[in-house]
């Protein structure tokens, strides 16, 4: 398994449904570089998702390694799946193969919220991530290390509609504020009696738009804060 050095850059980057972010870290997860992002394609292909990358990354230059946070199932570094992409060109594309040879170092690529996940939470006991935004991302950590992604997004809230569908972004935009904010009120009282976290983290652009008093062990983080997982990343093992 490799390792990084204590002085090593790490290029973080978040791929999202909107917009692809990036920037550069320090070992311990401290930005040393501005936050860049620039829209994501529409609909958005490994080529022209590719393309954005590599325009983000020219201006970051002095890395050693690289991570992603991509918004669809991830296994090995491997897309599976890309539900808010819009193309079905990204099925078993190797993305952490690609960005390694076109960028030219090695890169780390997980689920979205996985790397949020790992970016926020403590490290004490069982955290959820969730994140707000084009589609609903979750993540698990137990005492710091990431568990088995689950793509909860998908699982379905009622009998005909998914998380996704219930609480993405093109709900907020047909629900309303209220509306959205009820189903939220909803989602938040499954997850607490499902998962017993200890403490829930919540990110992503529809996070600003909460407008209910959430429980003391639930905190709101911010997608910028979250891209330092990208330096946790490599610290996984
Ligand atoms: C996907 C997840 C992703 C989330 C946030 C969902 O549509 O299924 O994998 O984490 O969107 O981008």
């Amino acid at each position: 398994m490799e390792t990084i050095s204590a002085d090593a850059k790490i290029l973080a980057i978040d791929i999202g449904g909107s917009h692809v972010k990036a920037i550069l870290l320090d070992y311990n997860g401290k930005p040393v570089s501005e936050y860049k992002r620039l829209e994501t394609p529409k609909p958005s292909t490994p080529a022209n998702m590719m393309e954005q990358i590599k325009a983000l990354a020219k201006d970051l230059a002095g890395y050693e390694v690289i991570s992603a946070g991509f918004p669809g199932y991830i296994k090995n570094g491997v897309v599976k799946t890309a539900p808010n992409l819009g193309t079905q060109e990204w099925k078993d594309y190797d993305l952490q193969k690609e960005l390694a040879a076109q960028l030219g170092k090695p890169a780390r690529v997980v689920n979205d919220a996985d790397l949020q996940g790992i970016g926020m939470v403590s490290g004490q006991g069982l955290e959820m991530m969730i994140t707000l935004g084009t589609g609903f991302g979750t993540a698990l950590l137990l005492d710091g290390k990431l568990l088995p992604h689950l793509e909860l997004s998908h699982h379905p809230v009622k009998t005909d509609r998914i998380y996704d569908e219930y609480i993405g972004e093109k709900a907020y935009e047909s629900k309303g504020k209220e509306g959205w904010n009820n189903r939220l009120k909803k989602v938040l009282t499954i997850l607490k009696t499902v998962f017993n976290y200890d403490r829930l983290y919540i990110s992503g652009g529809n996070a600003k738009n909460i407008n209910f008093q959430l429980d003391d062990n639930i905190t709101i983080v911010s997608n910028k804060e979250g891209i330092r997982g990208g330096a946790n990343l490599w610290k996984q093992g």
